[in-house]
């Protein structure tokens, strides 16, 4: 298996669509209903929603490429939060959100995921802001664990609205080194 890593492209969006469709029920509570799933997934994690995603100022999707299929993708956004949790828990600012960090079944615990967060955390710290911060669901035991080994730290709590239901989130956040700033 040979992996590759690199930034998005519009012609990326179908694929990363398709990649998110069979990623993004994995991060959810099992008992999460199926239909709200679904209807994020087609909301929130369309074809449109990613051309628009790959175009906006201040976001950056990479992709994790086998081939010509994408594995996996992470999504770096520069907008400072509004969250009033978010705001209280965090310890660092300005900070990057680490938005989206999804790795195809297929792909895990191979070191893809590992490779892909790498990636992630460089261009991150080449935004020149101090920290990197995120949201994960508390029941994601597996992601925790990835997280946790990858330098973040639990700092608080905040709810994520799937359907009708709000779910619970830990707010992860870690600290950037200091890098000369190049990413827009
Ligand atoms: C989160 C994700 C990117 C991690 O990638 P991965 O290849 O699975 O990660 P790794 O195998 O390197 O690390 C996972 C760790 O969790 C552990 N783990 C696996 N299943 C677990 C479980 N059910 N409970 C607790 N820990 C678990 C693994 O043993 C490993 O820890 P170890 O290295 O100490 O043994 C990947 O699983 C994924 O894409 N999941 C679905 C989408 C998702 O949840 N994304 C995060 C949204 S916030």
């Amino acid at each position: 298996m040979s992996i590759e890593i690199s930034t998005a492209t519009a012609d990326d969006a179908a694929a990363l669509a398709a990649c998110a469709a069979i990623t993004f029920p994995l991060a959810c509570p099992p008992d999460s209903p199926p239909e709200d799933i679904r209807r994020h997934i087609e909301t929130q994690l369309s074809v449109e929603r990613f051309e628009a995603n790959i175009d906006a100022p201040g976001h950056t999707i990479l992709c994790l490429r086998d081939g010509e299929e994408i594995a996996g993708y992470s999504m770096i956004v520069l907008n400072q939060p509004t969250d009033a949790d978010v705001l209280s828990a965090l310890s660092i600012s300005p900070v990057v959100e680490l938005s989206k960090f999804y790795v195809h079944p297929d792909h895990h615990g191979r070191g893809s995921a590992a490779a892909l967060m790498a990636a992630t955390l460089e261009l991150a710290a080449a935004s020149g802001l101090p920290g990197v911060w995120l949201g994960v669901n508390q029941e994601n035991s597996r992601a925790l664990r990835f997280y946790t080994k990858n330098g973040f730290r639990r700092v608080g709590t905040k709810r994520f609205r799937l359907g009708d239901r709000f779910e619970d989130d830990f707010i992860l956040e870690q600290a950037l080194p200091a890098r000369t700033r190049t990413a827009a």
